[in-house]
């Protein structure tokens, strides 16, 4: 594919066919990112890979999180607060969540994103139930076989989190080249507890985020393509 073509069939993708990754073609996507730059060559990050079954057990133990935290947050204070001291569910994502709206315009962006992916899904605004089982999905990573998990190491501070995006990208790009989707998912930095239980994470590692693979299926949700910012929003005037 050429470049420019590849960069716009990348879409963030929400629904896989149960068709499974081969490890020759896994090994090469990962290889492509390990082309990433990074600040001073640090690359600061490390990836845990889950495939078969490994897979397939960390999507049910998400799943069973997302799922216990909500009847928590259904709850009256008095009970919350009492989950919060014995539920197995609160988050123990190593990055502080961003809790209620996002700064002004990034919030008109995020809700109207929103909105288009519920209406290409046919849910109502009003349907919280219907929202919640999306919301969901996230969990099981959308039925890809392959849920990546992306760990930084904090003394880099800033750089770290900055090289992690760019290695994101290159996986995500080399996925495309070959036919594959990808979803990056903040909603997979929630829950690290699950990722310690299958993988031996090296000691000062942080979770920022996980990105769903896979082969897309042929589904509408993955026609989504939300709008993106005109070049004048993104150029800085001059004085
Ligand atoms: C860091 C990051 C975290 C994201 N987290 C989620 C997520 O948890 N769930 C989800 O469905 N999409 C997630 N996305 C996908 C974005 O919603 C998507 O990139 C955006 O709407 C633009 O659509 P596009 O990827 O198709 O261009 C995330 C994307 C990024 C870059």
């Amino acid at each position: 594919m050429d470049f420019s073509e590849v960069l716009k069939k990348r879409r963030s993708i929400r629904a896989f066919s149960d068709q499974p990754v081969d490890q020759a073609t896994l090994d090469e996507i990962l290889l492509d990112a390990l082309e990433s730059p990074s600040s001073s060559n640090t690359q600061p990050y490390k990836l845990a890979v889950a495939t078969g079954e490994t897979c397939k057990a960390l999507g049910d133990e998400l799943l069973l999180k997302y799922h216990k935290s909500n009847k928590i947050q259904k709850q009256p204070l008095p009970l919350k607060l009492i989950s919060a001291i014995t539920s197995d569910a609160l988050p123990d994502s190593d990055f502080k969540p961003m809790l209620g709206k996002y700064p002004s315009i990034f919030q008109e962006r995020r809700v109207s994103t929103g909105m288009g992916l519920y209406e290409v899904l046919g849910i109502e605004r009003k349907d919280k139930k219907a929202r919640d089982e999306q919301m969901a999905r996230n969990f099981t990573f959308f039925d890809a076989p392959v849920a990546i998990f992306l760990f930084v190491h904090p003394g880099m501070q800033h750089t770290a989190l900055l090289d992690a995006g760019i290695l994101m990208q290159s996986l995500m790009l080399s996925a495309t080249n070959k036919g594959l989707g990808t979803c990056a998912q903040g909603a997979l930095g929630i829950w690290r507890s699950p990722i310690d239980k299958h993988f031996d994470i090296p000691k000062g590692y942080k979770l920022v985020c996980g990105l769903a693979l896979g082969y897309p299926e042929d589904n509408k949700v993955n026609e989504y393509k939300p709008k993106k910012i005109d070049l004048n929003e993104l150029l800085i005037p001059k004085k």
